[in-house]
């Protein structure tokens, strides 16, 4: 009977880190020192998309980041600079926090940009995907890595 308990205790938990791992696939998520890996079959994204992804409407970063983008007139505070974040920051430790912030702070206000959209008053048309493709994801991190 112990013995029973006990396996199936080790099958639960292998069970839930297996699908914590799922949730963010192709990523391969590392919760100990916090950063998300890319496979090698993903392109490496392009410095001036992401620039441009990073002003758009549909990310709205600019609306709690500032960014050193002197034509970009209305710049948020309520996350920290971004000036330098890749002098902080490896590209996996970029990553990780676009793709969803919350892992390290779970009440951070930022949203969780490769996350699948699960919230139960979701429009149908946005349930089950992410705000940003895997290719939107590695342009912003290249991006953001530029900024030294
Ligand atoms: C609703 C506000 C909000 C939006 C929108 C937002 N962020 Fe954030 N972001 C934050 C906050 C707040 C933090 C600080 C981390 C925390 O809360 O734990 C943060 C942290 C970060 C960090 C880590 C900075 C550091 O120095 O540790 C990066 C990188 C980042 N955000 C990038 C982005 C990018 C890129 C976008 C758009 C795709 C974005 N954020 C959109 C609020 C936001």
């Amino acid at each position: 009977m112990k013995y029973l308990i006990f396996t199936l205790t080790f099958l639960f938990i292998l069970k839930d880190s297996y699908a914590a791992d799922k949730l963010y696939l192709p990523y391969i998520i590392n919760y100990s020192n916090y950063t998300a890996v890319k496979p090698l079959n993903i392109q490496s994204g392009d410095i001036s998309k992401g620039k441009k992804i990073f002003k758009s409407r549909k990310t709205n970063c600019l609306s709690c980041h500032e960014a050193p983008m002197l034509e970009e007139k209305f710049q948020g505070n309520f996350g920290p600079s971004l000036s330098g974040v890749g002098s902080k920051y490896s590209k996996e430790g970029i990553r990780i926090r676009l793709i969803n912030a919350k892992i390290i702070n779970p009440d951070t206000i930022m949203p969780s940009y490769f996350k699948v959209i699960d919230y139960p008053r979701t429009k149908k048309k946005y349930l089950g995907k992410t705000i940003l493709e895997v290719e939107e994801v590695e342009h912003l991190v290249e991006y953001l890595y530029s900024l030294k």
